[in-house]
Order: structure tokens, then sequence, then C-alpha cells
């Protein structure tokens, strides 16, 4: 029988990734979309096909974390075997800026998507997007025991989301797991994300398009990881026998100054020539170095990422400049994205 998943969040890095694996799969794959007045869905445009066609498997929904009552009727018409939660608000730095709006999508919009299954009667999987945020805090090496300690606002919503998939879990009898996800990038990186605005400015510098980009804190650590690889972790999470908590990491951390050097080095370019501080990307509190331990996900799922933050920044800057080639205007540089404010 074909297996039916229903992905929020489908229109962004993870959500794309995932439906890909999905439909190679064989899944019905039905996807929660937000009304936008331009179209939000270009990662997954490559996926489309009219629904009229006997052929189609891709199944778009508005929708949104914070109405309730819409997810509940959803779910019922839907009736999937499978939910991944993966829409958030996601952006750390922006968190601060909209405190409110993060809690209400990142944290009060889990329980409302918790809620909808229970309310509907529903026989289903939750998959909840955790991270490796929650550990803030706590130096490294982080895995599934060590203490969460959150330094935003965003944090603090996902660790309100992680313990209420927990708990219903344990209350409910629900197979509900978190995925506690160090950081992971790809070509769809979203471009204010740190890796991808670089690499995008390595693009835009190598092109002539721009001589400069604006950087925060270059000594924080991350454990990045390739977004194709860990939305498989997530499936595999769904397919265990019994629901449990995992981290995906690489187990690799390298400083954001290193990612850099990498990406500007592998274009021939030298960092220091095009790199500016701005105090605008600092947060008010930093997250300095996260860097996971994959042990529990390799041995009870299987799961072995393959490619670190080194390798994704040649990976990255080699798409980037293969699509600032293709680009027609108006092209975005980062320069512009800056200037549109604390990013
Ligand atoms: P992303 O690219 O920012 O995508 C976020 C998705 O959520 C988009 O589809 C967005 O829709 C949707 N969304 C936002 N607010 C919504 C709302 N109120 N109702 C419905 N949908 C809404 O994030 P990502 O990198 O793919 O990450 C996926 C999930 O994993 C997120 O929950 C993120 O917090 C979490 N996570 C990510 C990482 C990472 O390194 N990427 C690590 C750990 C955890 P629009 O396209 O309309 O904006
Ligand atoms: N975005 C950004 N822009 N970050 C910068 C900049 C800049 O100009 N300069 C330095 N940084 C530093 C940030 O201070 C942070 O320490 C690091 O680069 C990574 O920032 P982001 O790429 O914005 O990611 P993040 O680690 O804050 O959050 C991402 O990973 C989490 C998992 O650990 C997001 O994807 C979250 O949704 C995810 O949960």
């Amino acid at each position: 029988m074909k297996k039916r998943a229903l992905i929020t969040g489908v229109t962004g890095q993870d959500g794309s990734y995932l439906a890909e694996l999905l439909l190679a799969k064989g899944y019905e794959v039905h996807g929660l979309i937000r009304r936008a007045s331009t179209f939000n869905t270009a990662r997954i445009d490559h996926l489309y096909v009219d629904p009229h066609d006997p052929d189609a498997k891709l199944f778009l929904h508005y929708g949104d974390l914070s109405d309730g009552a819409r997810l509940v009727t959803l779910l019922a018409s839907i009736n999937p075997d499978e939910v991944y939660n993966l829409a958030a608000q996601s952006h750390v730095r922006v968190s601060f800026d909209e405190p409110e709006h993060t809690a209400d999508t990142t944290g009060t919009g889990t329980v409302r998507l918790l809620e909808a299954v229970r309310l509907s009667g529903i026989e289903t999987r939750f998959y909840q997007a955790s991270s490796s945020e929650l550990y803030g805090a706590t130096p490294p090496p982080q895995n599934e025991e060590t203490r969460f300690y959150p330094r935003s606002p965003y944090a603090a919503a996902k660790l309100y989301s992680y313990w209420i998939t927990k708990n219903y879990r344990e209350a409910y009898d629900m197979f509900a797991v978190n995925g506690i996800l160090f950081n992971h990038e790809s070509p769809r990186r979203g471009e204010t994300f740190v890796t991808r605005k670089i690499t995008r400015a390595v693009a835009a510098i190598k092109a002539g398009r721009q001589e400069f980009v604006y950087m925060g804190n270059l000594d924080a650590v991350r454990d990045w990881g390739y977004a194709a690889e860990y939305v498989e972790g997530m499936w595999r999470m769904l397919q265990a026998d019994v629901p449990d908590d995992y981290v995906l990491a690489t187990g690799t951390g390298i400083t954001v100054r290193e990612f850099i050097e990498i990406s500007f080095g592998h274009a021939g370019l030298n960092w220091e020539d095009h790199v500016r501080f701005d105090e605008r990307y600092l947060r008010p509190t930093e997250v300095d170095a996260l860097i996971g331990d994959p042990s529990k996900a390799r041995e009870k799922l299987g799961w072995t990422p393959t490619i670190d933050g080194r390798q994704l920044a040649k990976i990255m800057v080699d798409a980037d400049i293969t699509a600032l080639e293709h680009a027609g205007d108006p092209w975005i540089d980062t320069v512009h994205l800056d200037s549109w404010g604390t990013k």
C-alpha cells in the first residue's frame, strides 16, 4: 500500500529535499503552504505535477501553523501515515526581532499540530524538527543526554516544541519523535543563513557584481552537514520500531571564519580583501559552539553522513557561481539583502 505523508514547511530547504526523498520512495506527499502575494514554491516547482494528472503524487494545501482549526480538518481529510513538522520561523537572529511571532509559530504551532492529530483521531507517526540550538550555552560535544540551555527566542520556542512532542508520546502513546538536527546546508539554503550568505557573496564578488560582504561573529563554531543526507535521517526515525529522539550531526565543527576562508579560496579570492564587520549581525546572546555526536543515530538507525562543512563550502560556492551565470535580472545580491535589515 502506498504511504501518505504530510510535510509542513514543504517550501523550505528541508521540506523540498524531504518531498523529493518521499516521492522517490513511492509516497503520496501532501504539503502545507502559506498563502503569499508572491509565489513561494521555487524549491519544489520541479516536483510539481498538475493535480488533474493521474500521475500526480504531490498535493499542496493552503494552511498555517497559526490556524489550529485548519490543521484539524486538513489532517482528517488527508489521513497521513506520517507527519513531518518542519514549518517554523527558523532564523535565530530574526527571532530576537520577532520573539512573539517566533513563539507562536515555532513553539505553539507544534502543539496545534499535535492537537490536530489527536482531535482528528487519525493514527500517524509524527516527526518534530528539533534543533541543536537547544544546547545553546552548553559546550560540545553534544548528544541526546546533554543539558539544554537555549540562548534565543527561537531556541526557547524549540525547547517547548521538544518537550510537548515528548509529552504527547508519553501521555497519548503517540509515535512522536524529535530529530535534534545540527546545522545542515545546501545550495537551497535560505539566503540569509551564514553559509549561503557567504557562498552567494563569493559568486557575486567573483563576477565583479559586488566588492564586500558584511558579517558578524566569525568565531562561532558550527557542525555543518548536507541537508539532503539529513532528511534521510528524519525518515529513518519514523521507520523505527519504537519512537525515540536522535541527534543528527557530522561530528566535525569549523568556525565561520574557516568556512569563509575555504569558500573564497575555492573561487581564487582572498577573503580578507572582501569581508567586513557589521555589528548588526551580532546576536544579543550567541551560541559559541555546536558539535554533535551522532553515535546513537549511527548505531540504531544506520544513518551516517558523508559530507562535512569543508566539503559543503565548495559545493555551495560552485552552485552559486553556476546560478549567477544563469541568472537574468533581477539578481538580488547580498548587499541588497543586507540593506533590508537585521538578518
Ligand atoms: P526554512 O528553509 O526556513 O523553511 C521553513 C518553512 O516553514 C518554510 O516552508 C516556511 O514557509 C514555513 N513556515 C514558516 N512559518 C510558517 C507558518 N506560520 N505556517 C506554516 N508554515 C510556515 O527552514 P529549514 O532550514 O528547511 O528547516 C526546517 C525545520 O528544521 C525548521 O523547523 C527549522 O527550525 C528546523 N531546523 C533546521 C536546521 C537547519 O540547519 N536547517 C537545523 C535544526 C532544525 P515559507 O516558504 O512560506 O516561508
Ligand atoms: N546569519 C548570519 N549572518 N550569521 C552570522 C553572520 C551573518 O552575517 N555572521 C556571523 N554569523 C554567525 C552567527 O552569529 C552564528 O553563530 C553562525 O554564524 C550561524 O548562523 P546561521 O547560519 O544564521 O545559523 P544558526 O546556527 O543561528 O541557526 C541555524 O541552525 C540551527 C541549528 O543549530 C538555523 O537553521 C536554525 O533554524 C537551526 O535550528
